[in-house]
Order: structure tokens, then C-alpha cells, then sequence
């Protein structure tokens, strides 16, 4: 596992998508059902930020064309998205969210 921080977690709010840099990779990161996730920032459809779309039950919706992407998996819920978007496994060390960009969850 390489950790690598990339928020303090006392900056997300909940249900709103932060987007950082981690090293060579744009991440969303949601505080959303008490959790924290992290998912690449780029929609798999065309490309656009995630980061500016909605959560909702768990999920992120891509502002640009409504597919909507499973943040514990990745997994696009709704057309015209077909492909997963990678999601990354997230740790809470105080006050530091940590992501591990090298083992992708799926
Ligand atoms: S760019 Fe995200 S659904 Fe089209």
C-alpha cells in the first residue's frame, strides 16, 4: 500500500465532491453516509469532472449527461456511461484523509 494524503478531512462537507490532486491523478473525494470515498475525477463517458455532480444514495451523478457511478464500486449505474470509473481505497488518519492510488478497488 502507498498512502498518499490528499485532503483534511475536517474540508469535506458532507454530500459535497472535493476535488484534489493526488500525485498524477484528480480525485473526487465524498463524505457522504458517514464514509469517505474517493473516485478519479473524470467521468468514463466524455471526460467531464465528477467532482461537479451530485450525490445521492451513495452514488455520483455526472452533471454533464445524468449517469450516475456507485462510489463504493465504480460502477456506472446509468447510461450513457458503460464503463466503471476507478475507485480508491480511502483511510481517515486524524485529521488527514489518506488514498492508496495503487490498488484501485475496481
Ligand atoms: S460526460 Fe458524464 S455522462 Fe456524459
Amino acid at each position: 500500500m502507498s498512502w498518499q494524503r490528499a485532503a483534511a478531512a475536517s474540508d469535506l462537507e458532507p454530500d459535497q465532491p472535493l476535488s484534489v490532486q493526488v500525485g498524477d491523478e484528480l480525485v473526487a473525494l465524498v463524505r457522504t453516509d458517514g464514509e469517505v470515498f474517493a473516485i478519479r475525477d473524470e467521468c468514463s463517458h466524455q471526460r467531464v469532472m465528477l467532482s461537479h455532480g451530485v450525490v445521492e444514495d451513495c452514488t455520483l451523478e455526472c452533471f454533464a449527461h445524468g449517469s450516475r457511478f456507485d462510489l463504493r464500486t465504480g460502477e456506472a449505474l446509468d447510461l450513457p456511461a458503460t464503463q466503471p470509473v476507478p475507485v480508491y481505497p480511502v483511510s481517515i488518519e486524524g485529521d488527514d484523509v489518506l488514498v492508496d492510488l495503487d490498488h484501485p478497488i475496481h
